[in-house]
């Protein structure tokens, strides 16, 4: 079997940097990331920080080409053109930049403006993520939002304006959703024509608004069958429309993937700065205290907010490529695999739970690639626990 273009060098998997900006204008209900409602950080001591931690863990990582950044949140789109600048300018000091690299800011529609977009264009962003989550203001008003749909759609464009390369995020499995619903939603936002959308389903973590609603009883949502026909009708929607799903949330016109997020589904090694932060570096992991106030005492005092930085041992390393892998459509490749786990991949697995999952359609294993099928990614967690021998 052909793998998908642009896989067929197992060691092409990328070196990424993620930067975690904690803050954000509101805290949406459903929302456990790290991420926290502040009136003016200072941008700044911020940025010092940023720049300063990088100094620190670049000196102990391979002078690579980095082929990606990630600005995630929290809201970065309230960082301050000068505080991205900062960074970019510091990675480009860092490390030699592959000539495509890709540079992409997660925004709020309901924390964004097009001088701001351009001005971020300007620092080095080239790829925007957006925060629309529905379509329908009702949707819009129970998920907490700043935005309506009217001013999503009118970010939407700004975006499109300024960067070439736009996705959106949307939510599904939202209280009282019906397949026919979403699919009549999902048709409206592909319409769009877009090469790219993140959809993932609700779900209700603990410490959350929506987690107390649950308990409360005031928020009730689809149950585990409706919840599965809404996962399959956003599979079939976006193939029909030529944007199938290259992960399990993400979806995409070959070649518009999201580089810095196949960095993690392929084991890639990456730093990773800010409050709560994960990295992996030359095989070992890297771990930022989540607090920002802590991570930014932390790194002022010492020059990096690390918690925990500790080498990966075989078996760790393994069910993290597992778990991180078969999350893609393309699969898990056996000789990247060896190369990054320092061990065959047939060896990782428990034969029995190989030979049960490819019986049930779940996983197949053709020539280098072991994939999960659609209805494998559909219960992936149970899949890999077979898999590993559980
Ligand atoms: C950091 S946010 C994106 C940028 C910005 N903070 C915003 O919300 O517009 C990352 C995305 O995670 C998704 N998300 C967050 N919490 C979620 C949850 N409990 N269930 C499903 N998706 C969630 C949302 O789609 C959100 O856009
Ligand atoms: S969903 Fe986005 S805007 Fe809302 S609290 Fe979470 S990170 Fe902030």
């Amino acid at each position: 079997m052909t793998p998908p273009a642009g896989t067929e060098d197992p060691g092409d998997e990328g070196f990424g940097l993620y930067v975690h900006w904690p803050w954000c204008l509101s805290k949406c209900p459903y929302c456990d990331f790290n991420s926290h409602v502040i009136d003016q950080p200072d941008q700044t001591r911020w940025a010092r920080a940023y720049v300063r931690e990088l100094e620190t863990l670049a000196a102990t990582a391979p002078r690579r080409p980095l082929t990606s950044v990630f600005f995630g949140g929290g809201t970065p789109s309230l960082m301050e053109p000068a505080t991205l600048a900062a960074v970019l300018d510091a990675a480009a000091r860092l490390w030699p930049l592959a000539p495509d690299l890709e540079v992409t800011l997660e925004a709020n529609p309901g924390a964004v403006d097009q001088v701001r977009f351009a001005s971020a264009r300007a620092a080095g962003v080239n790829r925007l993520s957006l925060g629309v989550q529905a379509l329908d203001d009702a949707a819009l008003r129970a998920l907490g939002r700043r935005h309506d749909r009217a001013e999503a759609l009118a970010a939407l464009d700004h975006a499109r304006a300024v960067f070439d390369r736009v996705s959106v995020d949307l939510i599904h499995a939202r209280p009282g959703q019906t397949p026919e619903a979403w699919a009549a939603e999902l048709a409206e936002a592909l319409a769009l024509g877009l090469d790219h959308l993140s959809l993932y389903q609700l779900t209700i973590e603990p410490g959350t608004a929506f987690f107390q609603a649950l308990r409360d009883g005031t928020l009730t949502p689809p149950d585990e069958d409706t919840a599965a026909d809404l996962f399959e009708v956003t599979q079939e929607v976006t193939a029909a429309a030529g944007r199938p799903a290259y992960e399990v949330s993400n979806h995409a016109r070959p070649g518009a993937e999201c580089r810095h997020n196949l960095v993690y589904w392929r084991g890639g090694d990456y730093a990773g700065i800010g409050p709560g932060a994960h990295g992996r570096l030359g095989g070992s992991a890297t771990r930022c205290v989540a607090s920002p106030a802590a991570w930014l005492a932390r790194v002022e005092a010492r020059g990096d907010g690390l918690a925990a930085r500790e080498t990966l041992a075989p078996d760790d390393r393994a069910t993290e490529l597992l778990l991180m892998g078969l999350r893609l459509t393309e699969g898990i490749n056996a000789a990247r695999f060896e190369l990054l786990c320092g061990r065959a991949l047939a060896d990782s697995l428990d034969p029995a739970g190989l030979a049960e999952t490819v019986d049930l359609g779940l996983v197949t294993w053709d020539g280098p690639w072991l994939r999960a099928t659609p209805t494998g990614r559909a219960c992936l967690n149970a899949v890999i626990r077979r898999l590993a021998g559980g």
